[in-house]
This record gives structure tokens, sequence and C-alpha cells, in this order.
């Protein structure tokens, strides 16, 4: 039986090309600063993004981790948005290992928060209060809809910040699905914020690792918050090397991933009990829930999966389905047709 995978796009295995560079790659320590296969990743995410410096980290979990800490300090109160990923599922790291403050606001279905309530969250200066350090947003905005940010927006809470002397990191796991998904430069999502972070364990394919990226001074900082956090690796220029060829190859072709979500949405639309609103699917992850007078939604899960197809069922009889280069569009139309067996 083939298996359609689609949990999550971090199922995405090693290309070829990727396990023949992992297998070659020339490697050094990289807490003594000598791999040089890490090096061309950094110089090669540093250039991709527009910024000066990068660091190579283990996970995104990390990599955000690392970012706070590095702008924080004990104390300090960081705005983001309710449905991120750093508040809901990165195990709360940034209060338990940080002391880091979260405020946190309800995010709009399209993973924005609106300016009026970042600029009236902001603290001022009184003795009762955390100050306001710093504000994180998520592009593509995963339990959003998948939905990317545009560069308006992403300049605009750039701006706000600057005006209250925040700062800005963006957890950008999947920042190259939102600049696939809006035709434009990578660049134009990351020029105002002070960090980004990106994953290239996703869509992109790769089996290990995500990068940070900022001014040279900031990544410096960062590399000892990393070493701290037991993040400093050694020959993980095998790692990296397979880094270097999902920047290499892996990018453009988000978008065949981005076409096969809007067929399974399209498709599950006309199905007897799901609601969806495929408009919302921008890029690679969809969500739609089930409300069938026959099958519940524990059923459906158990039924897709016994005959092959696997999904992310979430509360409230929601599942998540993200499209990644393991699913043909063979196989989603195959899963497609798996799911109107179960629900017709
Ligand atoms: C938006 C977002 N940020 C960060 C992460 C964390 O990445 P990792 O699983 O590599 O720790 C994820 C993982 O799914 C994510 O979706």
């Amino acid at each position: 039986m083939q298996i359609i995978d689609l949990r999550s796009d971090t199922m995405t295995q090693p290309t070829e090309a990727m396990r023949e560079a992992m297998a070659k790659a020339e490697v050094g320590d990289d807490v003594f600063n000598e791999d040089p296969s890490i090096h061309q990743l950094q110089d090669m995410a540093a250039e991709k993004l527009g910024k000066e410096a990068a660091l190579f980290l283990p996970s995104g979990t990390m990599g955000n981790l690392v970012s706070l800490l590095t702008h924080c300090g004990r104390g300090d109160e960081i705005i983001l948005g309710d449905q991120s990923h750093i508040f809901l599922n990165e195990v709360g790291g940034l209060s338990a290992l940080g002391g880091i403050h979260p405020h946190t606001l309800p995010n709009r279905d399209d993973g924005t928060i609106p300016l009026e309530s970042l600029e009236s969250a902001i603290r001022h200066s009184d003795l009762h209060y955390p100050p306001t350090r710093l504000i994180c947003l998520e592009n593509t905005h995963n339990y959003c809809y998948g939905s990317p940010l545009n560069p308006l927006y992403m300049d605009s809470v750039a701006e706000l910040a600057r005006k209250y002397g925040l700062k800005v990191h963006v957890d950008g796991a999947r920042i190259f699905n939102a600049s696939i998904a809006l035709s434009i430069d990578v660049r134009e999502l990351t020029r105002q914020a002070d960090s980004v972070m990106f994953c290239l364990s996703k869509g992109l394919s790769a089996p290990v690792g995500s990068v940070i990226c900022g001014t040279r001074d900031w990544v410096q900082k960062a590399r000892k918050w990393r070493k701290m956090v037991g993040g400093g690796m050694r020959q993980a220029g095998h790692l990296a090397a397979a880094g270097i060829v999902a920047l290499d190859t892996q990018i453009d072709r988000l978008a065949e991933d981005h076409q096969n979500a809007q067929t399974l949405a399209q498709g599950l639309k006309q199905l007897p009990g799901v609601e969806i609103d495929p408009k919302k699917n921008q890029t690679n992850i969809l969500f739609f829930k089930l409300v069938h007078p026959k099958v519940s939604p524990e059923e459906f899960l158990g039924q897709m999966e016994s005959q092959g197809v696997k999904l992310l069922l979430m509360e409230g009889g929601v599942f998540r389905a993200v499209l990644n280069r393991m699913v043909t569009q063979e196989q989603t139309r195959s899963a497609l047709q798996i799911a109107k067996s179960v629900l017709e």
C-alpha cells in the first residue's frame, strides 16, 4: 500500500543530491568555527535573506529560542500572536529558560496582528510593567492556514517597532513558502526584520537544520547562546551540505506543493461534511473541519489511515494537511478519491 503522508512537511526525506552532498561534505569542528560547509551554508543564507550574517542550528525551536535569548534579558516582555508556534508549540522555552514574559495578542485568520493592537500592547515606562523588547511575527503562519504575511504588513510592523525602540524577530520557518506564494524576493519579507529564523527541514527537504540571520554583531552574540543551550555541533557540515542543496534546488518547487494544496482544498470542498474555504489556502498548509452525519472525525482519521492517507486531527474535528515533496499531484488526487469513498 502506498503511504500518502499529509501530517507535515517535516516528513520530507533528503533528495539523492542531498545524500551525495552529505557523504562528500568537507567538514571541520564548528565550535572552533572551522567547518567550511557550515560557513558556505551560513553565507548563502545571509545573502539570500539580505542580512550580514547567519548561524546554523539543529532546529527551528532552538533557532527561535536563541534569537529571543539574544534580543531579550530576564524580565523583558515580547509581543506575539496567540496562535504563534513560539507561544503554542515550543514548550514555553522563552519563559522557562529565558525568563521572558510573553504578551499574546489574537492573530487574525491571515496570521497578522492588527497594528493598533500591537501599538496599544507596547508598555510605557512604569515601575509595575515589564519592559517590552521585541515583536515576533510568523511567516508563513502555520496555524493561520499557512498564510503568507505580505511585505507591506511586515514593513509596517517594523516601522512601529522602531518608533518605540523595539526589535522584530520573524519566525520564518516557511518564509520561502511565503515568498513563492507572493511571487516576490524573500528579501522583501525580511528587509526590515532584526532577525529571521528559517527551517531547512520542512518543505525544503533537508533532514535537519534551521538558520537564524541578522547583523554580524547579533549573530556573534547568538553563537554564544547557541553554545549555552547545547547547539554547538562539531562536524555538522555533513548536515549543512544538505542545506546548501536545499537552498540551491528546493525553493522554486514549493510552488508545486501550493498547487497540490489548492487541488486538495477544492476537492475536499465538494465532499459531504467537509467545511473548508479554499481561498484561505495560499501555501502548502490547509485546515478543514469535518461535521458529518455518519462519520466522526476519529473514524475518518482511522479509515483514511487504513487506506494509507495520514492526516493530523487537531481539536474540535479540525484536520490539518500539509503538502510536501513526498506527495505528488497524482497522490494528491488519490488522497481525494479515498476521502470521497469514506465520506460519500
Ligand atoms: C512556524 C514554525 N516555527 C518553528 C517551528 C519549529 O521547528 P522545529 O520543528 O525544527 O523545531 C515549526 C515546526 O513545525 C513551525 O511550524
